[in-house]
Order: structure tokens, then C-alpha cells, then sequence
């Protein structure tokens, strides 16, 4: 192994003889460790390559319905005292979870190889990247940290006889006898633990080979630990894509958007914009980690350094640049297979395949009941491969933010687009985003959850305290703070349509945020926040009716009435947690909402 670092090789002896594997591989993250990790996966019945010819160095796998998505339910935060993990998060004490999972992770990888993967979260060296080493015994995970972070030896290097990481242990908690068959995806889906010890900032993951319960570095520690260490060092750990806007005139401004899973972030991070002169470029789709610069803006980078995306849905018509990206070396994961050897999911083309094996096994055919592909079906890219990346997307320094979206999936109330008065207002809009759920998480689909901030499963401490922390970001001296706007793409009419086009349509409210931000952009002072005047977003070209667009610009003065009562239901169960200035801003809306009612009536 390629290091002298004390605390990782203590680390490694100690989960070795933990979990007892048969091997350990000290992974360094090379094309030919890709393909060693391969062979091994379409031996075991886990993977398959596909068509060469359609999709080079390309792999599919699928794991078992019962392991589809991230667990909310079996994902804890471990802190010292409950009331800093707070009430939207599973607590449980840590010296218990701790003899809890030794137990677990005792000889858990018996005849099974224990991969260790020195990662980064970031470009290497930046000041704003930060290490991480995960540990696990899934080959899957090896191949899918290699698009999603950066691993191998030049972490090591950085790292250094005594550099720090967060330790991110894995299993899917399947051990192997002497003569087991393995399953081509082994978990052990009864016993699920997604376990984070904010303090000393340490990972354990078992039972669950998918997605965000997995592939440690990305939501358990770039968001959960990344928020816990952002509160302490100033910074800001947060679920949002990354954009480069450019306009006619070639003024860049970078933008940052924070929505809920599966509600648009990948998406709109690429779009293809629909009005002519405009440019969006990548810069991140998922995941933000943002420090204050020399000049008091906000820099941003992308910790990631691949895209782990909802497949359905995505198609050349949506999302042309997704597409692009994984056109070769990416991975498929509960998608459908083509008889010619590629993959498809639904609405990747408007008229599906005759035939196809669904993400079960089974035949399926375009009379087929259910869906070909899982709806939280991923693939996996690499953020290089995107045609729209932006050239700054591994600037060590990262980009400076002038705006943060929110948004949520609100069929009603929300409209297309608001703008806060100042940050206290716009921190105060991300508290009090509602999305429906989607199938990221298990859940109940469609049902309308409060994700303040889009950070309700990925909070790694008490979400009041989290809010406390936005508010003081603020009040840093010399803070130069984005401007912040609350949007909704998913608003529906009587008929249960969407109003608005959506996708690459999402540019025109773009070239609100950026006029607004260069001074260009008139607005209305609404009860609720700055509005667009009724020129301010272009309509031009779309093809909506004007009782669509009245809706989707329209105040819903007795929506937002009863929306504020839920509101301080809410907020009542923080207790003293919850600062006060933020129920000042219910207390104002609550009044410029009654105001507005009256000068009506
Ligand atoms: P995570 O990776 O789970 O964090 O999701 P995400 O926020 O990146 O969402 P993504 O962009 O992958 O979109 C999720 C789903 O929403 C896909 O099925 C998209 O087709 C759909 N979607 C994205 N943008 C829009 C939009 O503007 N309008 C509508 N109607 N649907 C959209
Ligand atoms: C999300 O659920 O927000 C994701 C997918 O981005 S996962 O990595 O599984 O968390
Ligand atoms: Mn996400």
C-alpha cells in the first residue's frame, strides 16, 4: 500500500479483524482496477457489459426490489445528546449503535475481499476538498466511487504520513461460507444501518448495497458529516447543482439550486436553453460545498466528480446532455436491457422498444403492465463526459454564487417564481419548502413532506440549529450573500397537467434570476416576495393558455394564509431550537398577507 498515514492503517488492521474478509485490496482507482472489478461482477452473475459497439466499457446491473433506494428509515445520526440530531432525524445513542453494529459487522465479510478506496470530495488539494476512505466489500461500490469521487493514490499523497479523512465503513452484510454461491446482489435488507457519529465524524454503513446507502462519500458524508463540519468551520455543506450562466453578451453568472431528490436538480444543471443567446453549463448536479471568498461571495464547488442520475425520464428530448454523458464508461443500474445489448427506461425515447428484459429479468413488451426499468433506476456518468461541463468545474477555488434556487414539487400555491426581499427572507423560503415525495427514498410516493432546504434526509445535525447556521452565514462580516428565489416547475391546473413546460423552458425564469442579479429585471413587491412583472419572464413561443399563466404568476393570498399555519406547526416542534428571527418572518408574511387581503376586499 502507497501510505504511512498512522490513523488509516491502524483503521484498516482494525476493521480487517472486525469483519474478517478473506483479502484486502488497497484500491488506486485505474482503468485496469475498472476492469478487474468487472470481471469479477459478470462472473458472478452481477453484471453484464454491454454492446460495445452501442455503449463502450458500459455495464448493467440490477440490484433486488427490496433494495431500490436510499432508507430514511434505517438512517441514523448518532450524536451525544438526541437534541442535536433534533426531531426530523433517527437518533439512537451512539455507545449502543456502536455495540449494535460490532455485533453486525462481526465477520461480515467472511470470504469476501474488503476494498479500501482513498477518495476525494473535491479536486484534489483544494482547500475546500476534503478525504475520505471507504471500506467495503462490494465491487459495485468500487467501480461506482470511481465515477463519483476521486480515488487512488494521489489522495494518499495529500493525505500524507498524518493528514486527516473521514472513515466511511461498508458491507452489505451478506458473509460468505466455504462454497457459498453469492447472490448476484447480495444485501441483507432486514438489517439495514445507515449510520453516521457526527462528532467523530465517522461512517457505518451495512445491509444495503444501493445508491446514497453505499456510495459513502456522497450524501452520508459530503452532506450529513460535510453539514456537521460546515456549522463548526463556517461553511456550507448543501444538496444543490451548480450552474455557469452565460448571456447574450457573454456576462457570466454562476447559480445554485437546492430541490428535494428526483424533483430536477441534474436536470436543470444541464439544460439545453430554449431562448436563443442564453448558455447554461454544468459546473455540479447534486451536491455543494460553499466557502466565503477574499471578497465576501460565496465560492462553490462540486465535491463530486460524476453524476449518480434518475434514469426514467431522461431522454434526448429532456435531457440531451445527460445523454451525452453516458454515452461510454458508465454504469446502469435497474434499468431495462435491449435486445441488441444497450439499455433503455421509460421516456428515453418516445416509442419504446418492441421487446426488452426489465430491470427483473422478465420479458416485457410495450403492452407490458408495469415499467421496464425502476422509477429510481441511476445511472452513472462521468461529470467530464458531459458536452456542457464548465471549464472551471474542478477550479480548486470554485465558482462565486450571485443566486440559490429552491424548489420544490407543489401542485399548488407555490408559484413559478419569487424572490426574497434579503437572505433572512430567502433562508427563511428554504425552511419552509413542502415537495411530494418521490421514489428516491422509500415512502409514500406523492404524499407532501416539509424538505426544508431540500436537506431533510441529509441533515447531519439538529435542522434548527442547520437553520441557525444559514442565518449567521449572514451576518458574517463583509458577507456578500447570494440572492435567493423560491421556484415551482411542478404546478398543476384544474385538470391535473403541469402548467408550466419545464426542462429546458426553465431557462426563461434563468434569465429572470440573472437580469435580476445584474440590475437589468424589474420586479412587483408581493406579500410573498418580489414577483416577475408581467413582461419580466418571457412567455413568448410557449404554448400555454393565459389562464395558465395568470396561475402560475399569481398570489394565492388564502393558500398562503392556511400554508402558514402548517408552517408554525413546524416550527413548534424545534422548541427552543428554533431562532427566533425566523418566526419574525412568519409574523411578517402573516401581516403583508393580511394587508393584501384587505386592500382586496
Ligand atoms: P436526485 O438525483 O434524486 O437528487 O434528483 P434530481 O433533483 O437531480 O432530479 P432529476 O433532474 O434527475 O429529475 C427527476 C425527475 O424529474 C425526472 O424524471 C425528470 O424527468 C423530472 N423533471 C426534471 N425537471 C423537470 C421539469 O422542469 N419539469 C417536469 N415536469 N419534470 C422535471
Ligand atoms: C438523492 O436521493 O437525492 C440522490 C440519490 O441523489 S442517492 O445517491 O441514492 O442519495
Ligand atoms: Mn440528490
Amino acid at each position: 500500500m502507497a501510505t504511512q498515514n498512522k490513523k488509516l492503517l491502524t483503521w484498516v488492521d482494525d476493521m480487517a479483524a472486525l469483519c474478517e474478509p478473506d483479502n484486502i485490496v488497497w484500491c488506486d482507482g485505474s482503468d485496469a482496477e475498472w476492469e478487474t472489478m468487472w470481471d469479477i461482477m459478470v462472473k458472478s452473475g452481477t453484471a453484464r457489459k454491454l454492446n460495445e459497439d452501442k455503449r463502450p466499457n458500459s455495464y448493467h446491473v440490477n440490484s433486488i426490489p427490496a433494495d431500490v433506494a436510499r432508507v430514511e428509515d434505517r438512517t441514523y445520526i448518532c450524536s451525544e445528546k438526541e437534541e442535536d440530531a433534533g426531531p426530523t432525524n433517527n437518533w439512537a445513542d451512539p455507545t449502543e449503535m456502536r455495540k449494535t453494529l460490532n455485533t453486525m459487522f462481526s465477520g461480515c465479510m467472511k470470504g469476501r475481499t474488503m476494498y479500501v478506496i482513498p477518495f476525494s470530495m473535491g479536486p484534489i488539494g483544494s482547500d475546500i476538498a476534503q478525504i475520505g476512505v471507504e471500506i467495503s466489500d462490494s465491487p459495485y461500490v468500487v467501480t461506482n466511487m470511481h465515477i463519483m469521487a476521486r480515488v487512488g493514490n494521489a489522495v494518499l499523497d495529500v493525505l500524507g504520513a498524518d493528514g486527516d479523512f473521514v472513515p466511511c465503513l461498508h458491507s452489505v452484510g451478506v458473509p460468505l461460507a466455504a462454497g457459498d454461491k453469492d447472490a448476484p446482489w447480495p444485501c441483507n435488507p432486514d438489517n439495514r444501518y445507515i449510520v453516521h457519529y457526527p462528532e467523530t465524524r465517522e461512517i457505518w454503513s451495512f445491509g444495503s448495497g444501493y445508491g446514497g446507502n453505499a456510495l459513502l462519500g456522497k450524501k452520508c458524508f459530503a452532506l450529513r458529516i460535510a453539514s456537521t463540519m460546515a456549522r463548526d468551520e463556517g461553511w456550507m455543506a448543501e444538496h444543490m447543482l451548480i450552474l455557469k450562466l452565460t448571456n447574450p453578451e457573454g456576462v457570466v453568472k454562476y447559480v445554485a439550486g437546492a430541490f428535494p431528490s428526483a424533483c430536477g436538480k441534474t436536470n436543470l444543471a444541464m439544460l439545453t436553453p430554449t431562448i436563443p443567446g442564453w448558455e447554461v453549463e454544468t459546473v455540479g448536479d447534486d451536491i455543494a460545498w460553499m466557502k466565503f471568498g477574499a471578497d465576501g461571495q460565496l465560492y462553490a464547488i462540486n465535491p463530486e466528480a460524476g453524476f449518480f442520475g434518475v434514469a426514467p425520464g431522461t431522454g434526448m428530448a429532456t435531457n440531451a446532455n445527460a445523454m451525452l454523458s453516458m454515452e461510454a464508461n458508465a454504469i446502469f443500474t435497474n434499468v431495462a436491457e435491449t435486445d441488441d445489448g444497450d439499455v433503455w427506461w421509460e421516456s428515453m425515447t418516445k416509442e419504446a422498444p418492441a421487446h426488452l428484459i426489465d430491470w427483473k429479468g422478465n420479458d416485457w413488451t410495450p403492452a407490458s403492465e408495469k415499467p421496464s426499468s425502476h422509477p429510481n433506476a441511476r445511472f452513472t456518468a462521468r461529470a467530464g463526459q458531459c458536452p456542457v461541463i464548465a471549464d472551471e468545474w474542478e477550479d480548486p477555488k470554485g465558482v462565486p454564487i450571485s443566486a440559490i434556487l429552491f424548489g420544490g414539487r407543489r401542485a399548488s400555491v407555490v408559484p413559478l417564481a419569487t424572490e426574497a426581499l434579503d437572505w433572512n427572507h430567502g433562508t427563511f423560503l428554504g425552511t419552509i419548502i413542502a415537495s411530494e415525495m418521490t421514489a428516491a427514498a422509500f415512502g409514500a410516493i406523492g404524499k407532501l413532506r416539509r424538505d426544508p432546504m431540500a436537506m431533510l434526509p441529509f441533515c447531519g445535525y439538529n435542522m434548527a440549529d442547520y437553520w441557525g447556521h444559514w442565518l449567521d452565514m449572514g451576518k458574517t462580516e463583509g458577507a456578500k450573500m447570494p440572492k435567493v428565489y423560491y421556484v415551482n416547475w411542478f404546478r398543476k391546473n384544474e385538470a391535473g397537467k403541469f402548467m408550466w413546460p419545464g426542462f429546458g423552458e426553465n431557462s426563461r425564469v434563468l434569465k429572470w434570476v440573472f437580469e435580476r442579479c445584474t440590475g437589468t429585471a424589474d420586479a412587483i413587491e408581493t406579500a410573498i416576495g418580489n414577483m416577475p412583472t408581467l413582461d419580466g419572464i418571457d412567455f413568448n413561443g410557449l404554448d400555454m393558455s393565459d389562464e395558465d399563466i395568470a396561475n402560475l404568476m399569481r398570489v394565492d393570498t388564502e393558500g398562503w394564509l392556511s400554508e402558514l399555519q402548517g408552517i408554525e406547526e413546524y416550527y413548534d416542534t424545534f422548541g427552543d431550537h428554533l431562532p427566533a428571527e425566523l418566526r419574525a418572518q412568519v409574523q411578517a408574511l402573516r401581516e403583508r398577507l393580511e394587508s393584501t387581503q384587505q386592500a382586496v376586499a
